[in-house]
């Protein structure tokens, strides 16, 4: 199907948007604009047709232009524009909460609603401050997050994250107490792993070393994604994960998933925790959860959490933290026609299915020229490309440039391109992605 093409923007048109994580001289003098959306495509303000390989950015688990979440919407406009949760409720925020806890791993079924990814993140730390504190043990503060980790844009979520730009202008406006283990990324021992490395599970031990560092007794909680996507795809080694739960539980400190990218299907179960069978304390979700429809996250807490918060006199507000839209009513209506279509489509589970095709495709690029890694997990692929000597991240954005000519959208981090198309799409699809990834990477100097 063909868009219209939309008029052009001149460079004044665009000056007024400052654009996030965005070059924004270089895009604002050659554009990338896209002007429509229906299912695995994009169409640009030009009017041609781009293959989504990233879900947007990686939130579009159903596809684009869903009608059944467009409905929605438009109803729960029609109906209530808007509601408070501050002291008021409505219907459809509980019947959000209820489904979402019954597709969580065990135990995990009280969520706090929140707007974003980062949202998510900062009312997890805050959740796991307070919640040492209800239970009396507030000099528990310390947070631990992990190199290469990215928990969004958030004081508290770039100051347990480990990506050094995100990082170092804010130099000393970070968040105290915090302190970092090492990446899990080596290329040295694991390149061209399918799936997960098998070189690393000791490094979750590092853990020991902080807690040795710090004491237990002064450590809230650590964070960490189980599968790191913006920091260019970064695997939990086999064992790596339950290693942390181990020594977590040892400690007696809560264990945070961030599953803002990993939700909703990414990695072939609802939920990583589940994919991954470790069972963290607190788990933070965004993106997937709407489709991206609608801004909305969510972060669910392990019961005996909440019942912690719930003592002391029943006029008491337990945790004060909450954002004017949390459980927006138009977003929970998204969301539960998400949630519709997931179920409905089988997709939460999809990726499963569709992994050894995907994983045989993206090692298809082992062997093109300057490639030094390819990772995969679930439906996320990653190539890694040796850096131009002075350069780096060049080759990668000339590559991430040139396949969306050829009607492709990748995403690049340095000069890591990252795959992670809407759960629905089909073999052919794959293979177009992927063969056109090559071609352009082998013409690429
Ligand atoms: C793991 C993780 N946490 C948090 C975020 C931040 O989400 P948002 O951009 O919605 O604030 C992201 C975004 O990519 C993410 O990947």
């Amino acid at each position: 199907m063909n868009a219209q093409p939309t008029p052009a923007l001149s460079s004044d048109d665009m000056d007024a948007f400052w654009m996030p994580f965005t070059a924004n001289r270089q895009f604002k003098a050659h554009p990338r604009l896209l002007a429509r959306a229906e299912g695995m495509h994009y169409w640009t303000a030009d009017g041609r047709q781009v293959l989504d390989g990233v879900a947007g950015l990686w939130c579009v688990n159903a596809g684009h232009g869903r009608r059944e979440i467009t409905d929605a919407v438009a109803k729960q406009l029609g109906t209530m524009e808007y509601a408070p949760t501050f002291q008021m409720g409505h219907p459809i925020a509980f019947e959000l909460a209820n489904r979402l806890a019954q597709l969580a791993p065990p135990g995990l079924d009280r969520v706090f609603f929140t707007n974003s990814g980062s949202e998510s993140v900062d009312t997890a730390l805050k959740i796991a401050i307070a919640y040492q504190r209800a239970r009396g043990a507030g000099q528990r503060t310390r947070l631990i997050g992990r190199e290469k980790g990215y928990h969004g844009v958030g004081f508290g979520g770039m100051s347990v994250g480990g990506m050094v730009n995100n990082r170092k202008f804010f130099g000393s406006s970070m968040l105290p107490g915090v302190d970092h283990l090492p990446h899990t990324l080596d290329i040295g021992h694991n390149a061209f792993s399918r799936g997960l490395p098998h070189w690393g599970m000791h490094l979750a031990n590092e853990l020991e070393r902080l807690i040795a560092l710090h004491d237990a007794s002064t450590i809230a909680a650590v964070i960490v994604e189980p599968l790191s996507g913006s920091a260019g795809v970064v695997l939990p080694p086999v064992g790596y994960l339950k290693r942390l739960r181990e020594i977590c539980d040892k400690h007696d400190i809560l264990l945070i998933f961030d599953e803002v990218i990993t939700g909703f299907g990414r990695v072939g179960k609802p939920f990583a925790a589940q994919a991954f069978d470790v069972t963290p304390d607190i788990m933070t979700t965004a993106k997937g959860l709407t489709n991206g429809a609608i801004p909305m996250g969510a972060v669910f807490s392990q019961r005996k959490i909440y019942d912690t918060f719930m003592q002391g006199p029943e006029n008491t507000i337990e945790l004060f933290h909450g954002y004017t839209y949390s459980a927006h009513p138009v977003a929970c209506a998204a969301a539960l026609a998400t949630l519709d279509i997931y179920a409905r489509e089988g997709l939460l589970t999809r990726a499963a299915t569709l992994s050894s095709q995907w994983e045989d495709a993206v090692h298809s690029l082992r062997g093109a020229p300057h490639v030094i890694d390819v990772r995969n997990f679930g439906l996320i692929g990653a190539v890694e490309l040796e850096s131009r000597v002075g350069k780096p991240g060049a080759r990668g954005y000339e590559i991430f440039v040139k396949c969306f000519e050829r009607g492709v959208m990748v995403r690049q981090t340095g000069d890591v391109i990252a795959m992670s198309p809407p759960l629905i799409i089909e073999p052919k699809q794959i293979a177009r992605l992927v063969e056109t990834l090559g071609d352009v990477i082998r013409e690429t100097a």
